[in-house]
């Protein structure tokens, strides 16, 4: 017989409890991008470590850099210290990062053989360092916190591999798509079970909630988003082992840009769907007719701004999502690495001490 122990008890559960619109006692916040290069403890570690790859590369380091924002500032949940290019690496297109320029493939996809040369990766050897890092941060959180893990979506990956690199224009993955759609289909689906299995792989792992990254959805038409973008997040939703009752993992939907396919992204499945600042989170919700939990979606660069503008703007999101649960505050994307880390404790801190009102019934 197993003994019937709980598997997580988490002593700050506002996050899980919010993403499942469950009554919480203020609003969670976390920010994404919250370890990065704006602390200057993460600069002297990722020197430590030679490059970012070796950073994620190392559990023990990846550990270090992801409880970094949780020793400053009253923040909600950890994030998995990653990126959502170790997929492509292990499917082994030679990822580098160049200095001041982003991420590099030596390899990128271009047609049809290039696809069929590409294989799901398994997570448990073939990134097996960011189930050790998953494991490692568990251990080290002790249940204090959630533990957030994350991917890109299909689309958002393709098109690193498809162009090569970062891009303005998307030339290479858009002219596939209009050119030779079944190729991008078939690389999105390899793509996508990919997604599914190292997801599924961090949850066994630990994880308490996971997000998929859809950086680039809203270059896409909206019947393009419909067909190479969600299609495919929503079928690996449909594949995550999510857990049930209060071991249930909600899985976030994040499409920059997504704004016009709330209601879309509301039907995938989901539990809760991020946004950029370029909406009102009073008409999502409304749009969205409370189905799903939102989380967003300050403005990054309002961290520029003044202590008091900072707080004035974590109250007018506060009271534009309104009463009762479902809200988790974040950034509408990554924070800046030129933001002065007391200016995320500035917010970090309204949003806890301004949220009470809202979840007092
Ligand atoms: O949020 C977190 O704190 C967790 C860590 C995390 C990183 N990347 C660390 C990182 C997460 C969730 C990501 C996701 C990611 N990576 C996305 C989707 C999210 C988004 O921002 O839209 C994308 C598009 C990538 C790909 C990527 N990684 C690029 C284009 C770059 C280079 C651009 C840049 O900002 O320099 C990275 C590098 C990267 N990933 C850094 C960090 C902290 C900076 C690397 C460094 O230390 O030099």
């Amino acid at each position: 017989m197993i003994p019937c122990v709980m598997i997580h008890e988490l002593k700050n559960d506002r996050l899980i409890r919010a993403l499942l619109r469950q009554p919480v006692d203020r609003t969670p916040i976390w920010i994404m991008r919250q370890a990065g290069r704006y602390l200057p403890e993460y600069r002297r570690t990722r020197q430590q470590a030679g490059s970012f790859m070796d950073l994620c590369r190392s559990p023990e380091l990846a550990c270090e850099v992801t409880m970094q924002p949780l020793r400053r500032f009253d923040l909600d949940a950890a994030i998995l210290f990653s990126d959502i290019l170790t997929i492509p690496d292990a499917m082994g297109l030679g990822l580098q990062f160049v200095e001041n320029e982003g991420p590099r493939f030596s390899s990128p996809i271009r047609n049809r053989s290039d696809v069929d040369r590409i294989g799901v990766p398994d997570p448990e050897s073939d990134l097996r360092y960011v189930m050790d890092a998953v494991r490692t941060i568990k251990r080290e959180l002790d249940n204090r916190l959630p533990l957030i893990g994350f991917s890109g979506s299909p689309w958002t990956i393709a098109t690193y591999m498809i162009e090569g690199g970062s891009s303005r224009e998307y030339r290479f993955a858009k002219a596939m798509m209009y050119a030779e759609p079944e190729t991008l289909h078939a690389l999105l689906e390899v793509l996508a079970r990919s997604v599914a299995d190292y997801l599924n792989a961090q949850i066994a792992a630990g994880v308490n909630a996971v997000q998929i990254f859809d950086t680039w959805g809203g270059i896409l038409t909206p019947a393009a988003y419909r067909e190479f973008s969600l299609r495919y997040m929503k079928d690996i939703v449909g594949r995550l082992k999510r857990g049930t009752g209060s071991q249930t993992v909600p899985v976030i939907l994040f499409t920059k840009g997504g704004g016009a396919w709330m209601e879309d992204i509301a039907a995938s499945g989901c539990d809760a769907i991020g946004l950029d600042w370029t909406v009102s989170i009073g008409d999502i919700r409304r749009r969205t007719g409370g189905r799903v939990a939102l989380q967003g979606n300050m403005d990054p660069a309002i961290l520029f701004g003044s202590t008091d503008s900072i707080r004035a703007e974590a109250a007018e999101i506060l009271a534009a999502f309104g009463s009762g649960t479902g809200h988790v505050f974040n950034l509408g994307h990554g924070i800046s690495q030129h933001v002065e880390p007391d200016k995320l404790k500035v917010l970090v801190d309204a949003v806890h001490e301004l949220s009470v009102p809202y979840h007092s019934e």
